[in-house]
């Protein structure tokens, strides 16, 4: 059964940390949370995983909390390496703990492409992660197109993104009275506000202009060489 939180911690998953869909997301759903009453704290775990100290930095904060939430981007269809070991210590951390169903865990994953449902096995993921730990689940939201946000906040990205923003705002009112996510939050997150046709035809444009930049256009198409012509053969 889920609690009304408290404290809530925002873990930011992205190597980009605050230039990241992930952080643009994660702050968004803990703001909006704050303006009911539930304070946070984030951390981005790029900068904890390098030492003791600062992962157990990190574990005393999710001991301190109790909501937390995981934002995080789709790497190669799953979760990045450093996210899987932040849910390591994590649940190495749960152990011998008692009180983890106070917790409540949420996740949001974002991919780079643009159907929110290659994000399915991550949430997944994050899912059977909550139940093992014994936190309780209050829900998986997941988008494509994450590009089109790029680290900006959600309010200056528009109306592209009017979707997630109510998504979230949805969201942040259950989870705030200690409720899960609702189904229509879910549906709205993964629902882009533009063509799916035009997200790529953009990503193509914007990939051809960073390209040209780099005097690299003619070597777009490359691709790895097979072991014969190493070899010349
Ligand atoms: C190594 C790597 C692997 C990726 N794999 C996928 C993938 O499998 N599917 C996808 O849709 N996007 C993939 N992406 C794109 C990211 O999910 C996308 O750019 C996302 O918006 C980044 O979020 P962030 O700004 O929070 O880091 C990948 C990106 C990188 C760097």
């Amino acid at each position: 059964m889920m609690q009304k939180p408290t404290n809530a911690l925002l873990l930011v998953g992205s190597p980009k940390e605050e230039n990241s869909t992930s952080n643009s997301l994660g702050t968004f759903l803990a703001e909006k949370l704050q303006e009911k009453g539930v304070s946070f704290k984030k951390i981005y775990i790029n900068r904890c995983l390098c030492s003791s100290e600062k992962a157990a930095s990190l574990l005393r904060l999710v001991d301190e909390s109790d909501l937390i939430i995981f934002a995080f981007p789709l790497y190669v269809d799953s979760l990045h390496s450093q996210v899987i070991k932040t849910l390591e210590l994590i649940a190495e951390h749960a152990k011998d703990k008692e009180d983890m169903a106070t917790k409540s865990f949420v996740a949001i994953s974002n991919s780079g492409f643009p159907k929110a449902n290659h994000n399915s096995i991550a949430l997944a993921v994050c899912r059977i992660f909550a139940k093992q730990v014994g936190f309780t689940w209050a829900g998986g939201l997941a988008m494509g197109g994450g590009g089109m946000i790029s680290g900006r906040p959600l309010a200056e990205v528009g109306g592209a993104i009017r979707n997630q923003i109510k998504a979230l705002e949805i969201a942040a009112d259950a989870v705030a009275k200690g409720e899960p996510i609702p189904e229509k939050a879910v549906s709205l997150m993964a629902k882009l506000g533009i063509p799916h046709w035009m997200y790529i035809w953009m990503g193509n444009r914007s990939w051809k202009k960073e390209a040209k930049q780099h005097i690299a256009i003619e070597k777009m198409c490359d691709q790895p060489c097979t072991r014969r012509e190493v070899l010349n053969l």
